[in-house]
């Protein structure tokens, strides 16, 4: 049996079992086929790629390429090519078109190459893309796609339920597939539907996937997050696992070495607790992105949180199967959260730091003391104190050491910095390494952007966050209110723990002198590491089409009372 099918009916994921229940040949073509396009429509945000991965799967399988579909929907407006008013065009696949005819699938999927031409299906909808693709080089993967459904990644990707994209779509329209093969979402189930509640105050930067961090104000009250207000990172849905019949896969490539571990022996191996702030490589990106416009979601400086994770460490797994700890090898991580190709989440980490008795790399079954609920990933999700969200892989399903870095999209084709200079034409990826711990950073929680405030002998009360990457520890956060004129040192509530090994994150305040009769100021904040690495003063040189590793100083403007 597949590793696909396998893992579905063993992590009894939602969107798995669909997979399972799918299993005509057409359907498995049609997932297996877009493999390239997963790694796409799941990525940060899920709004954006390289324009020529745009051009590579735009509108057809997924894109998330909501400006390069607008601009194609023009363009093909412009030719007057739209066959619909714009009106319900969300049930225009829905219906059959009394002026064109109606194929059976085992016709459809005949047309899969350029010489035949190429056909796919939405709905009922069949649409022949074939002049599409060459207007648009790089778009060689839709043709992986070819004679088969879309439906079961616009079912993950909602995003492509937008007027653009539809209206293009029907443009290609050439006919009506026969209602005894087509796949409808009823058919699939949901893949949302067995999302976890949130609470009301994680705010949303979207729903599906769900993408929600807490008011910043909130953040500098507890030194541990609470769980229910901790920010969520979920590029797909969050699975169903049945914690007893659970397993984890640790593998060691090469050797061929692997064993399974059940929930109940990862628990019988020595606990380990570490407090670690996790943040999200887009943290703060909605700052950068008023420099310049980046792609991704417009995290505030809420995508972190700090919190106590308990659980077996990595190294005491890797050291009991007989891994030695090697610079050049990697660790990846697999989630059990599936694209609609089956690709799970992905990430890597150097062994290095697995292995690294100070690396403190857990599998966490415990945050803050409760079971890890399902959105922070429940029941195992590696901690990888001190580097980038991204690597920290929720609902664990596999453990692999390899002389490679991960292959997923997160891995090779997210989660890096580049020259402010670099821009969608002239990205290559392969050229940046995937960020792994991440930069000196600060944000001020209290008082937030317009408060009106009140001065006690000429200062007023601020407070916020700091931390760094690599557990290097924060030794000063500097604060000032006049421009950088003066600056004030602010108070430090930190863990107790060596430099290097330092993963939780360091509250800090301060009563801050405001000039005196100025009705209007502005705050900023910067913080000092271990390696007295501090924040650049603005996002102008730091700028990335990402906006990742957004840590210029805070900037707060307040009104005084
Ligand atoms: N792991 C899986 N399996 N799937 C995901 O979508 N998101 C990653 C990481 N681990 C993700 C994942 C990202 S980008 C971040 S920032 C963190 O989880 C967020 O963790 P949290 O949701 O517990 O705050």
């Amino acid at each position: 049996m597949s590793r696909v099918l396998r893992s579905a009916f063993k992590l009894g994921s939602h969107h798995a079992t669909y997979l399972l229940h799918q299993q005509e040949a057409r359907i498995i073509k049609s997932i297996s086929c877009y493999c390239d396009y997963s790694y796409k429509g799941g990525q940060e945000g899920g709004d954006g790629e390289s324009r020529r991965d745009f051009r590579t799967v735009l509108t057809l399988v997924g894109l998330g390429g909501f400006v390069a579909a607008y601009v194609l929907a023009s363009k093909v407006a412009a030719e007057g090519k739209p066959s619909k008013e714009n009106v319900n065009y969300q049930k225009w696949h829905t219906e059959a078109r009394t002026d064109l005819p109606t194929y059976k699938q085992e016709v459809i999927q005949k047309h899969d190459t350029l010489e035949k031409r190429i056909w796919v299906t939405y709905g009922i909808g069949v649409y022949d893309i074939t002049d599409f693709v060459p207007k648009h080089p790089g778009s060689d993967k839709i043709m992986l796609g070819a004679g088969s459904a879309i439906d079961p990644f616009w079912a993950i990707y909602q995003q492509h339920n937008n007027k653009e994209i539809l209206t293009l779509l029907e443009s290609f329209r050439i006919g009506n597939l026969d209602k005894a093969d087509a796949v409808s979402t009823e058919d699939m189930g949901s893949p949302w539907a067995n999302e976890p509640k949130r609470h009301p105050l994680l705010k949303p930067a979207s729903e599906r996937p769900f993408n929600a961090e807490p008011p910043i104000s909130l953040l500098a009250e507890n030194f541990l997050t609470p769980n229910e207000f901790f920010y969520v990172r979920n590029h797909l849905p969050v699975p169903v696992i049945d914690a007893e019949s659970y397993e984890l896969d640790v593998e060691v490539e090469e050797s061929g070495i692997s064993k399974s571990f059940s929930l109940d022996e990862i628990k019988k191996l020595p606990k380990c607790t570490v407090t670690a702030a996790v943040m999200c490589g887009g943290n703060r990106r909605s700052e950068m992105t008023e420099v310049k416009p980046v792609k991704g979601l417009s995290w505030s400086a809420g995508a972190v949180g700090n919190a106590k994770w308990s659980g077996a460490k990595l190294r005491d797994i890797l050291l009991a199967i007989g891994v030695e700890s090697d610079e050049k090898r990697h660790v990846i991580f697999e989630g059990c959260d599936l694209d609609p190709t089956s690709h799970p989440y992905g990430a890597s980490i150097p062994l290095s730091k697995a292995m690294d008795e100070r690396g403190d790399v857990i599998l966490a079954y415990e945050m803050n003391g409760e079971t890890i609920n399902r959105d922070h990933g429940f029941p195992l999700r590696v901690i990888v104190p001190g580097t980038v969200g991204a690597r920290n892989v929720k609902w664990l399903s596999r453990v692999v050491v390899s002389d490679s870095e991960s292959s997923s999209h997160w891995q090779q084709n997210d989660y890096k910095g580049f020259s402010p200079s670099t821009d969608w034409d002239t990205v290559d990826f392969t050229k940046s390494p995937a960020i792994q711990a991440m930069p000196v950073t600060s944000a001020i929680c209290c008082p937030s952007e317009g408060d009106k405030v009140q001065t006690k002998d000429g200062c007023i009360a601020v407070k916020g966050y700091a931390w760094s990457g690599g557990g290097r520890r924060i030794v000063r956060v500097d604060l000032t209110a006049d421009g950088g004129e003066s600056w004030h040192v602010a108070e430090l509530e930190q863990d107790d723990l060596p430099d290097g090994r330092h993963y939780g994150w360091t509250l800090w305040s301060a009563n801050l002198p405001v000039p005196a009769g100025q009705k209007k100021i502005e705050i900023w904040s910067k913080a000092v590491d271990s390696a007295y690495n501090t924040q650049p003063e603005s996002f102008k040189y730091t700028w990335n089409l990402r906006g990742v590793l957004s840590n210029a100083y805070h900037r707060v403007k307040v009104e005084i009372e």
